[in-house]
């Protein structure tokens, strides 16, 4: 008979114990110790797959096929981009992100997509199937490879997948599938990891592509993503204001390719459209004579993209002011506040302080330091900064202004969109005048304005 063992491991990030503890020794989080138990046929599995009659060889790299040619377009380019240059056959890609934020809809699109080349099953846990077809026919979707089963047993799933026979499989969402032979619900860390670890099997052992979709939380709790993406090869995060029409599509973990890239999508009624020029996008309807919004140029991977960023300052009559930030880190920005006050004299103390990246855009880099503290410095002053001033630059905590990377891709995008001058840190002017010259043309009728302390920032 099989002998049930307990063991504890934490569902935020996957750490195995042998009794219950109150904090993860691994990752430092509170009550995230849950019970499983195990038979030990499973122990005995483990031990006859490491038999030597068994046992793989290890192999010389020389050896080994590479995959890096095999790469399969998905007819998005931004998509394909995020990926590193399109789909890895035989990979385990994890989207996550918010409910309702397009996750369903972006899969049915790449689904019909890669549907024109390959058979594609469409698991869904979440919508029925008469409910996916009129998502299909909304968004323009045929095609005779195209399969779509709603379920939610992982056992019935894989069975339809053994008859279709399918290139890739699309699992809408992992928190719904259930094993029947696993005691816990679904949605449960235990089911999620036992499915997962299911789905990684099948995509190596027969080289299915598999995207598993996920919800993530906003505490980031049940829902148990970090427990898979440690097994994932590529985790997709895809973001955006739900009640706003842009999406990000970042990429946070990629075993075949860079991290850094980002698709931009919007989300309008006849589906998710790829947004190839962001910048020109993102500032659309922008207030032109209005104090407190000033223009940064983000570096996004290898893509700069400019973003508007406003900010609010008035009076607080409150003793602790009020602070809020949508888009840019809140601690980023109250380190700003503290840097204009001490080093530039403005008395922001006393001052409600509100800041919003435009476009539900989140800025996670230094460089558009020296953008906020200009929108900042704008609407304290009340002072407009005229509509062709763009500003990249970190900020340190003395109020010098520090070079930031990227700095031709950065000018090149903002004088393609027309932007005059370009207030950039003194310390990138070799880096400018090695990629344009002292007079270059590409700069014409543009000025750049080098500083290298926030005290010099003038507008
Ligand atoms: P959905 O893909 O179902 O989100 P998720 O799978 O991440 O939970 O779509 C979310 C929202 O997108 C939905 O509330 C409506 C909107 N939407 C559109 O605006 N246009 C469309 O063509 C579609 C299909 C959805
Ligand atoms: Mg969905």
């Amino acid at each position: 008979m099989a002998k049930v063992k307990t063991v504890f491991f934490c569902k935020e990030c996957g750490y195995e114990s042998g009794g219950y503890m109150g904090k993860c020794p691994a990752c430092q989080e509170w009550n995230t110790f849950v019970e499983k138990k195990i038979t030990n046929e499973k122990t005995k599995e483990v031990f006859t797959d490491r038999s030597p009659f068994n046992m793989k060889k290890a192999k010389k790299i020389e050896d080994i096929e590479s995959i890096s040619h095999s790469r399969v377009k998905t007819g998005y380019n931004e998509f394909d981009r995020v990926l590193g240059g399109g789909i890895v056959p035989g990979s385990l890609v994890l989207i996550a992100g918010d409910p309702g934020i397009g996750k369903s809809t972006l899969m049915l699109m790449l689904s019909g997509s890669v549907s024109k080349q390959k058979k594609v099953l469409y698991v869904s846990g979440e919508e029925s199937e008469s409910q996916i077809k009129m998502r299909a026919q909304r968004l323009n979707i045929t095609g005779d490879n195209l399969f779509i089963y709603s379920e939610t047993s992982i056992s019935d799933v894989l069975s339809q997948i053994e008859e279709v026979n399918p290139s890739y499989v699309i699992i809408d969402s992992v928190q719904t599938l259930y094993d029947s032979e696993i005691d816990s619900v679904p949605g449960s860390v235990t089911q999620i990891r036992e499915i997962t670890a299911t789905l990684m099997k099948l995509s190596k052992q027969h080289k299915i592509t598999v995207f598993i979709v996920g919800h993530v939380t906003k505490d980031g709790g049940i829902a148990g993503p970090r427990v898979l993406e440690h097994m994932v090869d590529t985790v997709l995060y895809f973001e955006g204001e739900r009640h706003m029409s842009f999406r990000i599509l970042r990429c946070v973990k990629n075993r075949f390719g860079s991290t850094r890239e980002i698709g931009v999508f919007e989300m309008r009624d006849v589906g998710l459209v790829q947004v190839e020029n962001p910048s020109q996008a993102m500032l659309t309807g922008r207030p032109l004579d209005t104090p407190g919004t000033a223009v940064v140029c983000t570096m996004e991977g290898s893509r700069p993209m400019l973003v508007e960023i406003q900010a609010l300052i008035s009076n607080s009559n409150l003793t602790n002011p009020r602070r809020m930030s949508t888009g840019f880190d809140y601690n980023r920005v109250s380190l700003l506040l503290a840097v204009l006050e001490k080093r530039a004299g403005f008395k922001m103390y006393d001052a409600d302080a509100f800041v919003n990246v435009i476009g539900g855009i989140k800025i996670y880099e230094p460089a558009a330091d020296l953008g906020l503290a200009a929108a900042i410095i704008s609407s304290y002053t009340n002072k407009v900064i005229p509509h062709d001033y763009i500003f990249f630059g970190e900020i340190g905590l003395t109020g010098e202004v520090r070079a930031v990377s990227g700095i031709e891709k950065r000018i090149n995008e903002s004088v393609r969109l027309n932007f005059k001058n370009i207030v950039v840190p003194h310390g990138n002017k070799d880096a400018v005048e090695a990629a344009f010259g002292k007079n270059s043309k590409a700069l014409d009728g543009v000025e750049i304005i080098y500083i290298n302390n926030i005290q010099m920032l003038s507008f």
